[in-house]
């Protein structure tokens, strides 16, 4: 009766097993996976919030496809300030309800069943529903790690096929917490120009930097360029539904691609009114919030560091930005049975790295999301567990 591509093994794995235990079991849980900015302490203009979503116009219908300009200019005003400002024409950019859906958009405008997108791998997991929704096929393309994560282009270029039709990067890598650094974007374009691909750059996570900001994506021309990006991750609100895509490239692609996304999204309208005229507050609400949060970020990260100068076997991988870091620990047992281990005895939820396809043991992820005293007990838990079981 149902499609194949909804034949999923949902049976819980090992680790949602032990999860669930944890949560009904009544015992302290110190969850150093949090992911969701409005439940961990952190502050938000909520006045102003509220207010956003009164606006008075929002009582009349006026469908349009690609989104209201109103918020279409608040979003081309967010790159025109970021620290390396970006000229984005309102025209050029289509609201979605979630980074998800913009996905969504991209994989319907450029493939047929069974065509291909390379991906980061390790990065954001989700990318394998998102795609096999759209019976689309996904093949990763490696990133290194050599005092830093570096994307190995030569792969990137071996991996493309007559089926590949874009090339994913997240701008920075969720969870490597990596840009894709200046030297890489040109021998990416030309990966891109040789195969006739187009870049979605995924960039929710970008305004939160722990050293240099790096530029967005938005302002290249050289190939067709999707960027994507919402309030989800960077006003911290993923329950309001905003966001969106900016197109950029060759005038001629960047004509036919917004001809053809314009009947997908009106296809759909699914931007609702109340919070297209909230955007523009809701966009300006973003420097409180991330104000708190890089504190919050850069608090955990410097406890994380403290923690580690004490011992010797486990250490940090390098990041530049976003909200996770990776802790290397000894690959005596796999990640997923060091988890389900420090649930069971230590009431610590972290996130094994096969989760994001880490290729080889002993990675764990820990969110810097995490409220301080819940951070800093879970990780000295953790660290005096890994230390016993070696
Ligand atoms: C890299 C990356 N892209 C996209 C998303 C989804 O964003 P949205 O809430 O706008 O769908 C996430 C959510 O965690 C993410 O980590």
């Amino acid at each position: 009766m149902f499609a194949k591509r909804t034949q999923w093994d949902l049976t819980p794995n090992a680790f949602s097993q032990a999860l669930e235990r944890l949560r009904t079991s009544g015992r302290k849980v110190l969850d150093l996976t949090a992911s969701n900015p409005t439940v961990v302490g952190l502050d938000y203009e909520r006045e102003k919030i509220v207010r956003a979503l009164h606006h008075p116009e929002a009582l009349h219908y006026q469908p349009e496809a690609k989104g209201l300009r109103v918020a279409r200019e608040a979003v081309a005003r967010y790159y025109a300030e970021l620290p390396q400002p970006v000229t984005v024409d309102p025209e050029r950019i289509i609201l979605t309800a979630s980074t998800s859906e913009a996905y969504t958009y991209c994989f319907r405008l450029l493939c047929d069943p069974g065509d291909e997108v390379l991906v980061p791998r390790p990065s954001y997991p989700l990318f394998e529903l998102l795609a096999g929704i759209q019976d689309v096929k996904l093949a990763p393309y490696p990133l290194f790690y050599d005092h830093g994560w570096h994307m190995d282009v030569s792969a990137l270029g071996e991996a493309v096929t007559s089926r590949t039709r874009a090339v994913i990067v997240v701008h920075p890598n969720n969870p490597t917490g990596s840009y894709v650094q200046v030297s890489e974007r040109g021998a990416l374009n030309e990966t891109c120009k040789e195969h006739d691909l187009t870049l979605v750059a995924d960039e929710v996570f970008m305004d939160f930097p722990h050293g240099q900001p790096q530029a967005s994506f938005a302002g290249d021309q050289d190939v067709l360029t999707f960027t994507l990006s919402g309030l989800s991750k960077i006003a911290g609100l993923p329950q309001m539904k905003v966001a969106w895509m900016a197109v950029s490239g060759p005038a001629g692609l960047r004509n036919e691609s917004m001809s053809r996304l314009d009947v997908i999204a009106d296809t759909y309208l699914s931007p609702n009114a109340p919070l297209q005229w909230a955007t523009p507050e809701l966009l300006q609400t973003r420097h409180a919030f991330q104000h708190s949060l890089l504190a919050r970020l850069r608090h955990n990260l410097a406890e994380l560091d403290r923690r580690l100068s004490q011992q010797s076997l486990c250490s940090r991988l390098h990041v530049e930005a976003g909200w996770y870091a990776t802790l290397r620990t000894p690959a005596i047992r796999s990640d997923e049975e060091l988890a389900v281990r420090l649930m069971e005895k230590e009431g610590v939820v972290v996130h094994p790295g096969h989760f994001f396809d880490f290729t080889q043991e002993g990675h764990l992820v820990l969110s810097l999301l995490t409220p301080p005293e819940d951070f800093t007990e879970g990780l000295r838990r953790i660290l005096s567990a890994v230390g016993d079981s070696s």
